[in-house]
């Protein structure tokens, strides 16, 4: 059950970091170019989420949607993560910042594998800050991995379809472990959630920013976190029930 109780501060915050290509063509620069300065965001992102003292930060990154781009950009994003694991898993060690990743790793270059998984292992017993990635991530590529292992274990005799709830079978979702969202951002005036956490997202609120991604700095991420604590989730309660539970 979510908690229902008005929140000011959220504990997970998930982002939809759209709009690097679009930065990019505005200042007749290459779309690469926006992922570079997409990644430097990112890095400041990770440090305000930080000194918020958010202790869940997710970031969509790469799509199971986006192998389908040209070959190019596809190259160039894989190079940047790569460059981004090298120079920001001692930071992540420095800082106390555990990695995880949602998607399926399978697909991507086995470099890049190695790297997640030896930051994956460098941080795993940090547990206040909490840094998300979503690589070759897709909801319903989740949702059908979960049906897939969840069959597996009643084949097995290991599970019982009749007990099924939903705390049992979100234990096979890649998120095992992870709070659901509270806030999800979307940056790029898109309004749209293009096959992220839609499970996990069911009560999460939504922020839609105008700024392409590589803008939204952390001062746009302040206002995010306003516009955060003047909303009230009501869970299906009604208002006032709501505001007897606060006071
Ligand atoms: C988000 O920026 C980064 C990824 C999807 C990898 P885009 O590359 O989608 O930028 P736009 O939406 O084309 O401007
Ligand atoms: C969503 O952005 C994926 C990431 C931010 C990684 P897209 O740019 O791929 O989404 P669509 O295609 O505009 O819906
Ligand atoms: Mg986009």
């Amino acid at each position: 059950m979510p908690e229902a109780k008005p929140e000011s501060h959220p504990r997970h915050v998930a982002i939809i970091m759209d709009g690097n290509g679009r930065w990019a063509q505005r200042r007749g620069l290459a779309r690469i170019e926006g992922h570079e300065a997409g990644v430097e965001n990112v890095k400041r992102i990770v440090e305000a989420a930080r000194e918020q003292d958010l202790r869940y930060l997710t970031l969509y990154a790469f799509s199971v949607e986006n192998w389908k781009r040209p070959t190019t950009e596809v190259n160039a994003l894989m190079q940047l993560l790569d460059q981004f694991l090298s120079s920001q898993s001692e930071e992540m060690i420095q800082k106390e910042i555990r990695l995880r990743v949602i998607g399926q790793l399978g697909k991507l270059p086995g470099r890049i594998r190695n790297k997640i998984q030896k930051t994956i292992d460098a941080t795993a017993h940090f547990d206040r800050w909490n840094l998300t990635l979503a690589l070759n991530y897709g909801s319903r590529t989740e949702i059908l991995d979960a049906v897939k292992a969840y069959a597996q274990e009643i084949a097995k005799g290991r599970e019982k379809p009749r007990q099924l709830d939903w705390e049992q079978f979100s234990q096979y979702l890649y998120t095992t472990d992870l709070p659901d969202p509270d806030l999800v951002i979307r940056t790029s005036g898109e309004h749209r959630v293009s096959n992220f956490l839609l499970l996990q997202s069911a009560y999460a609120e939504y922020y839609f920013a105008d700024e392409c991604w590589p803008d939204f700095g952390k001062e746009a991420f302040a206002e995010a976190l306003k516009a955060y604590a003047c909303r009230q989730r009501r869970f299906g309660l009604t208002g006032e029930q709501i505001l007897s539970q606060s006071s």
